[in-house]
């Protein structure tokens, strides 16, 4: 796709990608680096309390000592974060931040002696994780609410050749319990399509199976595996996922591999074309809504939908009403599997 541009030289051709993607990441780190401003924390913020913690960081929430302008402060530490990992989070953030299903920046970058940091929107409902019950997960309507949400917001991202990777509850803040209104956070891991992963530490539930292939052990040095291709179908696998964990309250694997008794079991069943039961866990869901998961969660990554997909799904029902006997419709036992509920910590490839 191309568009025209006017320049006082004359009229050139931009593609979309180029102009949306790459170039105006970099352009935009580089002036960050050279206008990056050095100060401390406290001398411009009242720090009011610590409101997040991630594996990268703290959020705190601030007020600004001259506006009292209240913001949520993400810090990174300089011992742990190098100045290119922290320009290109920011970065990115801000030019993804214009979206209304995206947290919003205000535009201040800063360093102290200690740490890297930028200035969030404050969402004040705390996240999604935090409204998950366990075992029982969130009502059908705030998931779909949410799920529209996200989607709307993955597929911006993915428009301009940028992927996620780091989809999971924590990340999605809310400013109201009901869900009506959510905001996709962290831009920590997210990448351009098309790079290349050559190996990652440690494996999440939400990760796509092609990434857990990619998993360095200890004591080796490199994977077996060629490098693989960033493609915005890593996000909907962990948007799978993550749907799955807000309907039930519990994980449905712990990771993508075949030493995972209930990952092998959705294996089989995908590949047994319908002659193997539903496994336990997917038997409150209706067909319908196992159609969107088979689509979401195609073991092949080719063959997986985008995440603009789920929007189509939203209308149908997606969980079955229960009665005595178990889930209603679905003869066979009502699960008893309980995987871990649904707390991660994150891993990241080198
Ligand atoms: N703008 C915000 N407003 C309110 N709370 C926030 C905001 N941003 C983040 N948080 C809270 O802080 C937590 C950590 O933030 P964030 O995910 O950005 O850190 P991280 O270190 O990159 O995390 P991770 O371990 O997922 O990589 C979030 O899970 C959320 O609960
Ligand atoms: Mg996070």
């Amino acid at each position: 796709r191309k568009r025209w541009s006017f320049t006082r030289e004359g009229m050139y051709v931009v593609s979309v990608e180029e102009e949306c993607g790459s170039s105006l990441i970099d352009e935009l780190m580089e002036l960050t680096s050279q206008s990056l401003c050095q100060l401390e924390i406290k001398e411009h913020f009242n720090i009011i309390k610590e409101i997040g913690r991630g594996k990268y960081g703290r959020v705190l929430l601030v007020t600004h000592r001259c506006k009292g302008t209240p913001m949520a402060l993400k810090v990174l530490p300089k011992a742990s974060t190098k100045l290119h990992g922290f320009l290109r989070e920011y970065c990115i953030s801000l030019h993804l931040s214009c979206h209304p299903c995206i947290v919003g920046l205000f535009g201040i970058a800063f360093q102290s002696n200690e740490h890297y940091g930028f200035a969030q929107e404050l969402v004040t409902g705390r996240d999604l994780f935090a409204i998950i019950q366990p075992r029982v997960g969130i009502p059908e309507c705030a998931v779909k609410r949410c799920a529209i949400q996200i989607s709307c917001a993955l597929e911006f991202i993915h428009q301009r050749g940028l992927v996620h990777r780091d989809i999971k509850p924590e990340n999605i803040l809310l400013l109201d319990t009901q869900c009506r209104c959510v905001k996709l956070a962290d831009f920590g891991l997210t990448q351009r399509q098309g790079t290349f992963i050559r190996f990652i530490s440690g494996t999440l539930p939400y990760m796509a199976p092609e990434l857990c292939t990619m998993v360095l052990e200890e004591g080796q040095t490199e994977v077996k595996v060629p490098p693989l291709r960033v493609e915005p179908t890593l996000d909907t696998w962990a948007f799978g996922v993550l749907l799955f964990c807000i309907l039930t309250g519990f994980f449905p694997w712990e990771r993508c591999n075949d030493s995972d008794d209930f990952y092998e079991e959705f294996v089989d069943w995908r590949r047994s074309l319908k002659k193997t039961p539903v496994p336990s866990q997917w038997k409150r869901f209706t067909p319908v809504c196992m159609q969107m998961f088979r689509r979401m969660l195609a073991l092949d990554p080719s063959e997986r939908c985008s995440v603009g997909e789920v929007k189509g799904y939203v209308g149908k029902d997606w969980v079955r009403a229960k009665d005595a006997n178990g889930w209603v419709g679905e003869n066979g036992e009502v699960s008893t599997s309980t995987p871990s509920p649904c707390r991660s910590s994150c891993s990241d490839e080198h």
